[in-house]
């Protein structure tokens, strides 16, 4: 049980001891378990365990309600994108090494999703435009193209992780043909943003170098001869003042975005295969692919936590805790999705309601929910179309990615054999 000091609802975060660690609860069998057991003890804002790095806990607060984080979300002048802002980079605190220190640079890297207000809009706006100008036909021929390659290197029939097989070569090979990259280049990108994801602090640290070093040399070839994808329409973005600046931005889709994709994907693929009722559902016409992809994203998020957390500028009350200047708040993503204040039995709130938050609100708001859906329900559609998939669920259950940020099945154990076309999902 954490140990508080101070008056209730006046915690100082660095005062409380017992806290939960964030990857605890996004790889546990049920996070929501979780969430409401901190809930119970301390309403929609609770202080949690970002990291441990030998004797020193990097704490700061889950912000588990709906309408506190989509507060939080909103208000980037109140709460700051900018780890500059945050006490343990400007009180010197952060021990060297850590995973999270390669999320939080004290010194923004230039893109937007290290800044607030004016040089976040300068940013931001070319990813916006470049995705404005994605050629969405292209992109779901190359994903087709790329679930067909990866349907027939696991050949007619045969048994395996369908995740290695099929979800995480599909979700990040489509990902990095659409920026831009050969294959050859995307699997390595694949390799580097795993240990992005889950690696300890150095190699964190040195994933995330060796994938600006690629998105700079992809860069430079691109001003040389041309070429095709996202990066090509960000290099001739006239926000831009210079090449790391346009490879710095293009590091979230390369990194982040593919990691999330996967997760996307797997876990659609994961309720589909091992809830009969929902697949008779799917089958019979009841639920649509669209409407399948958009329960995963309120049930079972493939963004449990943001790993982008906010920076309190000054102290400000949030759901009856005191946040202090200085204090991180991480985004909870799954506990807001789940928030029993802000669902209600009524039927009326259910009909096409998108208030979920699997992709962000406010100004930092996912800017690819479109691309993101593109590739996700063409990766399902042509599994489920040409394949005859079955789930043999362990006992003990399947094990869960050990990430704070990204929940999905680490594996999917199953049999597989080659159909005839069943035709589109719907
Ligand atoms: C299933 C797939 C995806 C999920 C669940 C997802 C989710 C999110 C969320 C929740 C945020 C906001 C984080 C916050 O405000 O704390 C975000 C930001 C972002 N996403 Fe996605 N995303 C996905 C795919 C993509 C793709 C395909 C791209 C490709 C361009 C992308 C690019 C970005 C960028 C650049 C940001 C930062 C924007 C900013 O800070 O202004 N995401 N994403």
């Amino acid at each position: 049980m954490p140990q508080r000091t101070g008056q209730a609802g006046a915690e100082c975060l660095e005062e409380l001891s017992g806290l939960t660690n964030l990857a605890k609860i996004t790889s546990s069998p049920d996070p929501q378990a979780h969430y409401a057991e901190l809930r119970t003890q301390w309403g929609s804002v609770a202080p949690i365990e970002i990291e441990r790095k030998g004797d020193t806990v990097i704490s700061g607060w889950l912000v588990l309600g709906h309408a506190e984080n989509c507060h939080v979300m909103r208000d980037e002048l109140q709460f700051s994108r900018n780890a500059a802002n945050w006490r343990w980079n400007y009180d010197d605190l952060l021990p060297p090494g850590t995973a999270i220190g390669a999320f939080t640079p004290a010194e923004p890297r230039p893109t937007a999703f290290y800044h607030d207000d004016t040089e976040r809009q300068r940013l931001r706006e070319p990813l916006d435009d470049a995705l404005e100008a994605l050629d969405e036909r292209a992109v779901r021929d190359q994903t087709t193209y790329m679930c067909e390659k990866v349907i027939e290197r696991m050949g007619v029939s045969g048994a395996g992780d369908l995740v290695r097989a099929y979800c995480q070569p599909v979700g990040f090979l489509a990902m990095t043909t659409t920026l831009g990259f050969d294959l050859e280049t995307g699997g390595r990108l694949m390799t580097d943003a795993a240990t992005v994801v889950d690696g300890d602090g150095d190699e964190v640290a040195a994933a995330l170098t060796r994938t600006l070093d690629t998105v700079m040399e992809h860069i430079g070839r691109v001003r040389q001869d041309g070429g095709q994808g996202l990066i090509t329409h960000l290099v001739s973005h006239k926000n831009f003042a210079h090449d790391v600046e346009i490879a710095t931005s293009a590091i979230v889709p390369v990194s982040g975005a593919a990691i999330f994709l996967t997760a996307w994907i797997t876990q659609t693929l994961h309720q589909v295969l091992a809830d009969r009722k929902f697949a008779a559902r799917v089958s019979g016409g009841r639920i649509t692919l669209d409407g399948t992809l958009d329960e995963v994203l309120w049930h079972r998020s493939p963004i449990s936590h943001s790993p982008a957390p906010r920076y309190a500028r000054n102290d400000v009350e949030l759901g009856g805790r005191l946040i202090r200047k200085g204090d991180a708040l991480v985004m909870g993503i799954a506990a807001a999705n789940a928030d029993p204040a802000a669902h209600t039995d009524d039927q009326r709130d259910k009909i096409d309601n998108r208030s979920h938050l699997s992709w962000g609100t406010g100004p930092h708001a996912c800017p690819a929910p479109r691309l993101a859906r593109l590739i996700a329900r063409t990766a399902v559609d042509h599994l489920l179309r040409h394949m005859d998939i079955t789930l043999r669920v362990p006992d003990g259950g399947l094990p869960w990615a050990s990430s704070p940020w990204v929940r999905h099945p680490t594996q999917l154990p199953v049999t597989w054999h080659r159909a005839a076309d069943h035709g589109a999902i719907g």
